[in-house]
Formats: structure tokens, C-alpha cells, sequence
């Protein structure tokens, strides 16, 4: 069991506290707003029901999960003899950089200090400070008690031990962590998409579809493969000879595709103005909460599938 202290209990940070309580780790929740601490206990505790059903909790029960979590006022009181601070506080730069001075003078040598940053490098945060090999980000896509996929993003100095003790940390409580080799903007899964989005935006822009014939496109044809293996894996299988023989057949036209791609498109008001009323003609703007809690439903029964899955067939 490992102690684990949360600092910054908003939407992500109280994800956080679900990953590593079910995984059996004693979890210290800070932050500034006891009412955020508190909030973040009523949803866990409303959550956990479900996640029992679904199989989410890891073979552990709803009461074993509560009896881990531990709110702590005083933030060095939680990170006192941690072994991971997993950091969720708001994306500003200015208030990581403060934090960190104080979570370097109040944690000890060895905690690790782990931004859920989504953006700024640790770079950008953690130059000055005397424990800076000790510091990276570990960005998770919310919310991580549902969605695995953790990027761990080392700043120059931070020490490959600390990579190598997150990972660990991360993947035996059932997340799957990536590593990143250097700081990079957007890290990998925003990279992505933002390749994704802006063909997206491109089809509607050119009048070549509808929006949603593109969510199609996706949903009911890209997606299916993708939600369990990456576009590597997906070209690989998709020619008899591999990968090579693969890029031999197709890359000259996803070459001449890209040359297609390469000028950037601002998102313009009309642009924008033009995909809003497509989608608002498919769901209206008063049912998008009632659309929103449908999305989680379907995330979670997916998810729990997939777990199913790897279990009867591998990952
Ligand atoms: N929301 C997402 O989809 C998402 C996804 C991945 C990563 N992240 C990253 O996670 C971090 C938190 O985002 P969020 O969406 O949970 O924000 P949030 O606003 O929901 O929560 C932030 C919490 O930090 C607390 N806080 C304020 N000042 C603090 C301080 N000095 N020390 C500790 N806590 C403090 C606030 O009281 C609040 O409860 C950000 O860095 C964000 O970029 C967010």
C-alpha cells in the first residue's frame, strides 16, 4: 500500500482519488476549499454503486474504497511521507509555480511530485526548485477512474528513476501510462486530436459532408478499430505483408492527402456559426446535459467491456 496524497480535489483530482483508492492505496485529499473536499467525497461515494456493478472497483467493495480516503486540511500534513502527489490544482501557471515551491520545501526527498497538467510543461513550473529531478507531469484524460491512458512528460532534469516509479505506480493501479521523451506541445493525445479536428473542421468548411456524417465517419467506421488499437496496429493488420507493405501500397496517396492537409484553417466565426447549427439541428442546446450523462453512462459500459475483453482475449 502506498500513501498518496491528492492535492487540488476539482473534477480530475477526484477522479485521482477513485484510481488509487480502489487500487488499495491510502489516498490524502487536499485543498484549498474544504467544500471541494467534501463535493469530491459525496461523488465518490455516490459513484461507487455503479462502478461495483460495472466491475470498476477492482474486486474491492464500495466501504473498502471510503475507509481509504482521507481529507487533510493542512497540505503538509498530506504530503508529509508520501510516496506520490499527484497535483490536479487549476491550470495557471503563476499557481503551480507557487505550489510547487511549497511542495518541494514540505514533501520529503523521495516523493514523487506529479502535475495532471494538461498543458504547461514542468519545465515551466519547476526550474528553480531545489527537488526539480523529483517533478514531471503524468496528464490524464478525464476522468482517469474511467479512462486509463496517463502520458507521463519528464522536463529535462526530471530523473529516469521517477519516470520509471510512476509507471509502475500507474500501471499496477490499472492505469496505462505512455512516455513521452521530451516536452512537447500538446504531448501526444492533443496532438492527436488536433490533427483529427482540424480535417474535421476542413469537410464541413469545404462542403464536402455534413457534421454529422464526419461524427459518423468516426463513430460508426474509425472508432470501432481505434477504441482498442492505434493507427500503427490498425495499418498493420490492414495488408497482407505488414506495416512496409502497407505504406507501400498506400502511402503515396495519404502523401498526396497530407499535401492536401499541410495549410493550416483558423476556426473562423462563420466556420464555427456553420458546425454549431448542424449540430444544434441534431441536439438541441437545452438536452446537452441529458446528452452529457448518456456519454458517461456509454464510457463506463465500454469501458467495463473492454477490461472484459482483454481479460478473455489479451490486450
Ligand atoms: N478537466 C479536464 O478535462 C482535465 C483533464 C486532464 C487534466 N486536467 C488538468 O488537471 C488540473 C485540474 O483541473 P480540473 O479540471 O480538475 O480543475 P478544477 O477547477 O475542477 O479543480 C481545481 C481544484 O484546485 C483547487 N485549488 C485552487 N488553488 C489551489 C492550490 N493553490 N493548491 C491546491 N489546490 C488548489 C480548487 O479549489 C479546485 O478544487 C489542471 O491542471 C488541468 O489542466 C484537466
Amino acid at each position: 500500500m502506498a500513501r498518496i496524497a491528492i492535492v487540488g480535489c476539482g473534477l480530475v483530482g477526484t477522479s485521482w482519488c477513485l484510481v488509487f483508492a480502489r487500487a488499495g492505496h491510502q489516498v490524502l485529499m487536499h485543498d484549498p476549499s474544504e467544500a471541494a473536499v467534501a463535493s469530491a467525497r459525496d461523488f465518490i461515494a455516490r459513484s461507487l454503486p455503479d462502478m461495483v456493478a460495472q466491475g470498476l472497483l477492482q474486486g474491492r467493495s464500495g466501504d473498502q474504497v471510503m475507509a481509504l480516503l482521507t481529507p487533510a486540511s493542512d497540505m503538509a500534513e498530506a504530503v508529509d511521507q508520501a510516496d506520490h502527489v499527484q497535483e490536479s490544482a487549476p491550470e495557471i501557471v503563476d499557481v503551480k509555480r507557487a505550489l510547487y515551491r511549497e511542495l518541494d520545501r514540505m514533501a520529503g526527498p523521495a516523493t514523487v511530485l506529479a502535475s495532471s497538467t494538461s498543458a504547461l510543461p514542468a519545465s515551466s513550473f519547476t526550474e528553480g526548485l531545489a527537488g526539480r529531478s523529483r517533478c514531471l507531469v503524468a496528464h490524464p484524460i478525464n476522468p482517469p477512474h474511467l479512462i486509463p491512458l496517463v502520458e507521463l512528460v519528464p522536463s529535462p532534469w526530471t530523473d529516469r528513476a521517477v519516470v520509471d516509479r510512476t509507471e509502475t505506480l500507474l500501471r499496477d493501479a490499472g492505469q496505462a501510462p505512455i512516455r513521452l521523451k521530451r516536452e512537447i506541445n500538446g504531448f501526444v493525445v492533443n496532438r492527436l486530436q488536433s490533427a483529427v479536428l482540424a480535417e474535421a473542421f476542413r469537410l464541413v468548411a469545404d462542403d464536402a459532408c455534413e457534421v454529422g456524417d464526419v461524427d459518423a465517419a468516426m463513430a460508426q467506421g474509425l472508432g470501432l478499430r481505434w477504441f482498442f488499437m492505434g493507427p500503427f496496429e490498425t495499418i498493420d493488420l490492414n495488408a497482407p505483408g505488414g506495416i512496409t507493405d502497407y505504406c507501400a501500397k498506400l502511402g503515396p496517396m495519404y502523401h498526396e492527402l497530407a499535401k492536401e492537409q499541410a495549410v493550416v484553417r483558423p476556426w473562423d466565426a462563420g466556420l464555427v456559426a456553420k458546425v454549431e447549427s448542424q449540430r444544434r439541428a441534431l441536439l438541441a442546446k437545452e438536452s446537452l446535459p441529458q446528452r452529457r450523462s448518456w456519454r458517461d453512462r456509454c464510457l463506463a459500459a465500454l469501458v467495463a467491456a473492454k477490461r472484459q475483453v482483454a481479460r478473455d482475449w489479451g490486450r
